[in-house]
């Protein structure tokens, strides 16, 4: 299959690319940078060039592009940044696919569980929950909307609301690491919330799964079976590192050593992968010790 990644650069992007190459895909990854292969196709999404043509003969897209929430402080230019660079992009792609003659079968352009909001507290949130209220919540669903286009051009469009996925090599966790190694991380802020984690590994194969033949449209939350309380996940992943005595971290320190992904990881969302599973996706890692266990 010939797929087309925007992102690829990415934690989930670059993980992506790497499962899809290596099981003989031929990926063409959307650069911001001039092109150094012929596998590489250069775009600008903030100035609104993509030649169309890059896309034929690509049966899926995958759309994984955006600045870094946690690279930054939330200013309001950065915000802006934050906003444009998922909602122009997406709509660049979106109208690109639907000028093609044939467009893809399958457009998957990324999203959030943050659209449900930053803190809905224990209120289980699958697919046709509302969405719920902040800067976060209203990008996720613009984002969302930004593919119209291709949905109005009869590509099946999907979109993978992303949990927080954990890996060492980045991403939240990777942001956390650091402080559990220092000793602190016990019940980060209070520890009563709830985390809809999902592991890179599973984040990929859910991914792949959107893109093949299964039938797929429209959103999937990409969180575990089983949220967990951040008190346990801090548990679990304490006990992982051999270091039974964590100390509990107020949520000011970490505001101040996590930035922007504090607010993500202080809030409270109980998000359940309903249409996934009903679609036959299966979890290598549906709990937060199997996630923590891959992971460090
Ligand atoms: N990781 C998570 O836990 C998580 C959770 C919820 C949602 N998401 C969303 O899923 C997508 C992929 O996540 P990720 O963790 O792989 O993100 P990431 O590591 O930050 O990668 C995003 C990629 O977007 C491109 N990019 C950066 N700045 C950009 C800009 N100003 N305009 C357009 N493109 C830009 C870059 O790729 P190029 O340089 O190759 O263009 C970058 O590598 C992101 O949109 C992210 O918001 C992720």
């Amino acid at each position: 299959m010939r797929v087309a990644v925007s992102g690829s650069s990415g934690f989930v992007g670059s993980a992506l690319c790497a499962s899809l190459s290596a099981d003989g895909h031929e990926v063409v990854r959307l650069v911001r940078r001039e092109a150094t292969d012929v596998l590489e196709a250069q775009w600008d999404p903030a100035r609104g060039h993509l030649d169309a043509g890059v896309l034929t003969g690509v049966e899926a897209v995958v759309n994984l592009s955006g600045a870094g929430v946690g690279d930054r402080r939330w200013s309001r230019s950065y915000r802006r940044i934050i906003r444009e660079s998922r909602v122009r992009s997406t709509a660049l792609l979106a109208s690109a696919i639907a000028q093609l003659p044939e467009p893809p079968r399958v457009f998957v352009s990324a999203s959030g569980i943050a659209l449900y909001g930053p803190d809905r507290d224990a209120e289980p949130l699958d697919e046709d929950s509302a969405p719920g209220d902040g800067f976060l919540a209203a990008l996720c669903e613009e984002w969302e909307q930004a593919a119209a286009p291709a949905k109005a051009a009869g590509v099946a469009v999907c979109h993978p609301r992303f949990g927080i996925v954990m890996d060492r090599s980045g991403g939240a966790l990777g942001a956390m690491l650091p402080l559990f190694s220092w000793g602190l991380g016990g019940a980060l802020g209070g520890g009563h919330q709830f985390w809809s984690p999902i592991s890179l590994h599973d984040t990929v194969r859910a991914l792949r799964f959107l893109i093949e033949e299964h039938g797929c449209v429209g959103p999937y939350n990409l969180t575990v079976p089983e949220p967990v309380s951040n008190a346990e996940f801090s548990r679990i992943l304490a006990a992982q590192l051999r270091r039974p005595r964590l100390l509990p971290v107020p949520g000011v320190a970490l505001q101040l050593a996590l930035g922007a992904y504090a607010d993500e990881v202080l809030g409270s969302l109980f998000v359940l992968p309903r249409r996934l599973l009903q679609a036959g996706f299966t979890f290598d890692h549906p709990a937060a010790w199997s996630i923590v266990r891959a992971a460090v």
